[in-house]
């Protein structure tokens, strides 16, 4: 046998082993949700405890297996600390579970306000998006887009009749919305910087934005005393985000400021679960967008001073994301 199996440390192991299933959990989680399991136990109220077979009972189901299904999956998320799980001796003198929402379920139960992880988890695991992932390869090595690839259009392109695209798209829309009010509200706390404007102009805002301007962002920005880039640049390719930087400079007066909210990589890649989600963030950039990346503060910096701004500011960071003002002057 070879020796260096046998060197092979149990840490290793285990580690190895949960990164080659490390799909599983999230595709779980999307039938969790598209079967409501944790709204079931929401709505029993706050410190419910619930069986597998009170929760299966809920469902529109005749499957026999159903029951020992869905206590299957409310184990592997009580695991992972998504879910409390108590024992009760029933009177057969078998053990059941009994499960309770935990702190991180409020991410996940759609009543709850911070639900904004589930369109997120319905869209990475849609079909376009999944299918993508497969053309990784070709694209190293013919070039292209993995998504475009796999899809025929982009993620932004609209309109479409594809079913699964506009599912796709549905759901991105959704988690960036929603992802996007609680990051804002707290940055909001923090990060002083919109306090006297009058106009501020949020580019490629999605569906958060007060007053909603039809445009391309290729084309032209519209004028205002700061402009907010909040999870652009890392759409796109360093000469697409060469335009959309020198168009919002034209868009500015002379002591205006575009207000960037990105990550930032570090040189080194730094292995904190902030860090690491970057790095996932920036994989999913280079499958879905033209040219898409996350960057280190310094790429930011060159970007940002090629498009004519004379410095940038690192503001303050939350929930691992920074608030960086480029300034004209
Ligand atoms: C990653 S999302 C960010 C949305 C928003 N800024 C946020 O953080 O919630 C990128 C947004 O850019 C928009 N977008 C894509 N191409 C655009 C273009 N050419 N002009 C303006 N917006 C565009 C997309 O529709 C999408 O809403």
């Amino acid at each position: 046998m070879d020796s260096t199996l046998n060197q092979l440390d149990n840490e290793s192991y285990v580690y190895i082993n949960q990164l080659h299933m490390m799909q599983i959990l999230p595709m779980v989680l999307r039938t969790v949700v598209e079967l409501d399991l944790l709204e079931i136990i929401a709505r029993k109220g706050k410190g419910a405890q619930l069986s597998a077979s009170v929760i299966t009972s809920h469902l529109p189901s005749n499957n026999p297996n159903a029951t020992n299904m869905i206590d299957r999956i409310l184990r592997l998320l009580s695991s992972y600390s998504l879910l409390h799980c108590s024992i009760s001796m029933g009177s057969d003198g078998k053990v059941e579970r009994l499960y309770s929402l935990a702190p991180a379920s409020k991410f996940l139960v759609l009543l709850a306000i911070h639900c904004f992880i589930v369109p997120f988890i319905i869209y990475r695991r849609s079909k376009p998006s999944n299918l993508s992932w497969y053309y990784l390869k070709d694209a190293i090595l013919e070039g292209g887009i993995p998504f475009v690839k796999a899809n025929g259009a982009h993620l932004f392109d609209n309109p479409t009749v594809d079913p699964d695209l506009i599912e796709c798209q549905t759901f991105f829309d959704k988690g960036m919305f929603n992802s996007t009010n609680i990051v804002m509200k707290k940055i909001l706390e923090v990060y002083k910087g919109f306090e006297g404007l009058k106009q501020v102009v949020d580019v490629g805002g999605g569906h958060g934005s007060v007053k909603h301007m039809r445009g391309d962002m290729f084309g032209s920005v519209p004028k205002g005393d700061a402009i907010l880039l909040k999870r652009i640049i890392h759409d796109w390719s360093d000469e697409h985000c060469a335009k959309i930087l020198k168009n919002c400079y034209e868009a500015l007066p002379d002591q205006g400021k575009v207000i960037i909210i990105e990550g930032l990589l570090t040189d080194v890649p730094n292995k904190k679960i902030g860090a690491q989600n970057l790095h996932l963030m920036d994989s999913i950039m280079m499958v879905g967008f033209n040219g898409g990346k996350e960057r280190t503060e310094q790429e930011l910096e060159a970007l940002v001073k090629g498009a004519g701004f004379s410095h940038i500011e690192k503001i303050c960071c939350v929930y691992e994301t920074w608030v960086i003002e480029c300034y004209k002057n």
